[in-house]
């Protein structure tokens, strides 16, 4: 009952009826997202990720897609020129297909975290441009077809006059490094998909309007982008608005996907019920707003629990941006999103299949609960347990092998009252 209980609060602030406590699931976030065909997930620290059971737990359970933190970036991956390192990226992209998970690639071409190297050295601008180009292809051609979108380009806006930025690619290159860079990542995984990635650029502005001019500009030189990334690092109070609708149709009607890709929304600590509140309302804005957009094709978040995010670190005094607090328990944001995911969803549990495995019933298909009743031609047999040894979406009733036959009706029913559907024993 403890999780009717946060829902409950939860549902108060998220506006919805009472009623919706019942009609909850335990599933988590990436279970309804798969349903719907859509993307959730976070960014990755490699400390934990290495470190603790809990947190790769909380990432294949929750998530269907991931990006790293760091581990991409430049100065990670070529920290001597033509050595490159791999160990990080090739693990983060294992786990990705190990659990049927995409992957974001973070990012190609940036004026942060570049190696000693690269910034003391002075290169000629065909050196620059070979440099731009090994590395790009090297990166996109590794992982081809095993990382489903690439932030390309990161923040090229200056955020003062909104021309490019002074980085170190526009001074060695000029500024058609941003075409190249496309055009590089496209030439080594035609079927990746290709974003310029930027931050307080979700609504209209001068900047937003400057990314737009960018993207359309490269659009009409034929350049192969496909979609903008809105990192979207909020504040409490956050709550999307129309701006945000009309910035993501000008992006659509250009033919460019949008994507959430580095959310988070930091509170001034020590926080307050009512800051997580508002935090919760910030997540449950931009999960509706993703899912109803048509060209919204992914919300990824800067990371999922208190314990790990960058924002204590860079902006001082804030903090707590993320959906699990630094105890890795879900935050009123993590029930936020879960309440907009599962509307609408049949949430009620359902076999696809049974077979017999020695005494012992096994049944799979979705959303069964631990303590679950089964019936057998209406009669209740023992409880049923999650099997340790069979697939996550399985359970197993003992006995109850030794007694099903051939057009048998078998019904789960849930410990709060959701039946499934009823299968007939093959
Ligand atoms: C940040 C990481 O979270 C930090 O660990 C690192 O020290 C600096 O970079 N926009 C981006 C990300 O595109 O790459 C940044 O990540 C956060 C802002």
């Amino acid at each position: 009952m403890e999780t009717c209980k946060i829902l409950g609060v939860c549902s108060l602030v998220i506006g919805l009826a009472a009623g919706v406590c019942s009609g909850q699931s335990q599933q988590p976030l990436r279970a309804s997202a798969d349903e719907r065909g859509f993307f959730i997930g976070s960014a990755v620290n490699m400390t934990p990720f290495r470190g603790e059971t809990i947190y790769q737990d909380t990432l294949r359970r929750e998530f269907n897609i991931m990006v790293a933190e760091n581990a991409f970036k430049f100065d990670a991956t070529q920290p001597a020129r033509n050595t490159y390192n791999f160990t990080d990226t090739d693990a983060l992209v294992d786990f990705t297909q190990a659990n049927n998970m995409r992957m974001r690639g973070h990012t190609l071409v940036w004026h942060n975290q570049l190696p000693a190297w690269l910034t003391g050295g002075s290169f000629s601008r065909d050196e620059a441009i070979a440099i731009l180009k090994d590395h790009i292809s090297t990166l996109v051609g590794r992982y081809k077809g095993r990382v489903w979108a690439w932030d390309v380009v990161n923040e090229a806006i200056d955020d003062s006059t909104g021309m490019l930025r002074n980085s170190f690619w526009l001074r060695s290159i000029g500024p058609d490094y941003i075409n190249m860079a496309f055009e590089f990542a496209r030439a080594s995984d035609p079927d990746a998909r290709l974003y310029y990635n930027d931050y307080s650029i979700e609504g209209m502005s001068a900047k937003s309007n400057a990314v737009y001019n960018l993207v359309s500009g490269l659009k009409s030189q034929g350049e192969p982008i496909d979609g903008v990334g809105w990192q979207m690092h909020q504040i409490a109070g956050f709550r999307i608005q129309p701006q945000n609708q009309t910035n993501a149709q000008r992006l659509a009607d250009l033919g460019l996907d949008i994507s959430i890709t580095e959310m988070d929304v930091r509170l001034i600590l020590p926080d307050t019920p009512d800051q997580l509140q508002q935090q919760a309302l910030a997540y449950g804005d931009a999960i509706n707003f993703c899912l109803t957009q048509s060209n919204c094709k992914a919300l990824v978040m800067w990371g999922f629990t208190d314990k790990y995010s960058w924002i204590p670190g860079t902006f001082s005094g804030r903090g707590d941006a993320l959906i699990y607090d630094t105890n890795y328990q879900p935050k009123p944001a993590y029930f936020a999103l879960k309440n907009v995911l599962e509307q609408g969803l049949d949430l009620s549990p359902k076999i696809t299949d049974a077979a017999k495995s020695g005494k012992r019933l096994l049944i799979s298909g979705q959303r069964f609960e631990d303590g679950a009743s089964l019936f057998i031609n209406g009669e209740m047999q023992n409880k049923v347990s999650n099997d340790p040894q069979a697939p996550s979406t399985s359970i197993v009733a003992r006995k109850a092998g030794k007694r099903i036959r051939s057009g048998d009706i078998l019904l789960v029913k849930n410990p709060d009252g959701l039946s499934s559907n009823e299968f007939t024993y093959p």
